[in-house]
């Protein structure tokens, strides 16, 4: 007798491919009015492995919904001035859109005087103060992509947020602190009442336990396990891990910040790693950069 799961999947590459779809006719209609597609740059220092990868996707998203991309690889050694005088270029290029300029720097660059140099306007990544003052608000503007498809993945399963508990584990500018905001807005995805947990949270099991609605995004492999989730909670996994792995040709497997094995069993939905979130953080940026063609 087979057991079926009583867990449903956040299917982040289904809800981003069914968005991607509508992306693309935005791009016709775009290319059609003004007599050029939309145009997303990204800016790479250095060669950090993965954050080539994550930036290569981006730019491969584009081509497949049609927008023109522009890949600007940079080296390790730049100076702080020079990235900043680039970073002006790009503001001022009437032929682009938006671009990103892909973190983390290295450590001789002030990544947050980078952030404040990018026009609000071009901001797709939506990290500037200007765009996250406007998300607080409520007021137009960029969202950061990975709390913005969280959304958009939990509009796109109807799931219910109103009244929730909401604990949200991580407090970083691009995901944490975000999410917690986006997640009490007077909206939908949103009204929930939001705890914000961090490294410095007391008893985070007791707190995990209280959960209706469970967002992690602390960055730490498998830290979320069965006995921290309660029974029908909605778990979202943010995390993106490789763990070496012999048995694999690639020599690694993709682990999130969640124990899925132990979690699944007792969620109502779950986001899984990989196939959940991720996709979804790339689709926001295409949406993103295609408002910025309209605005
Ligand atoms: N590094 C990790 N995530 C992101 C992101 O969403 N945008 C940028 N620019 N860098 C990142």
């Amino acid at each position: 007798m087979s057991v079926l799961p009583t867990y449903q999947v956040l299917d982040g590459k289904r809800c981003g491919d069914a968005l991607r779809a509508d992306i693309a006719k935005g791009a016709l209609e775009v290319r059609s009015k003004r007599g050029r597609a939309p145009h997303l740059a990204a800016v790479l220092v250095g060669s950090d492995g993965a954050s080539r990868t994550y930036v290569e996707a981006k730019v491969k998203a584009c081509e497949e919904v049609g927008f023109r991309s522009s890949l600007i690889v940079l080296p390790e050694t730049i100076t702080e001035d020079d990235l900043l005088h680039r970073v002006k270029q790009l503001n001022k290029d009437k032929e682009l859109d938006g671009f990103i300029v892909q973190l983390p720097l290295p450590d001789h660059i002030d990544a947050d005087k980078v952030t404040l140099a990018i026009a609000p306007e071009k901001d797709v990544d939506g990290f500037h103060p200007e765009n996250i003052g406007r998300m607080v608000l409520g007021l137009p503007g960029f969202l950061p992509a990975t709390p913005s498809g969280i959304v958009e993945l939990l509009r796109h399963y109807h799931v219910e947020t109103a009244g929730k508990h909401c604990v949200v584990i991580g407090r970083s500018h691009i995901v944490g602190t975000p999410m917690s905001i986006l997640m009490s807005r007077n909206a939908y995805p949103g009204n929930c009442t939001v705890t914000l947990a961090h490294s410095r949270t007391m008893d985070l099991p007791a707190l995990t336990r209280e959960a209706d609605i469970l967002i992690a995004a602390l960055g730490k492999p498998e830290f979320v396990t069965g006995a921290m989730v309660r029974e029908g909670a909605v778990v979202v996994d943010v995390g993106i891990h490789r763990i070496a792995d012999a048995s694999r040709k690639s020599g690694f497997r993709l682990v999130g910040d969640v124990k899925f094995d132990e979690v699944a069993p007792k969620c109502s939905w779950i986001a899984p790693v990989p196939g959940g979130v991720g996709p979804m953080t790339i689709t926001s940026l295409l949406l993103n950069t295609l408002k910025a063609c309209t605005h």
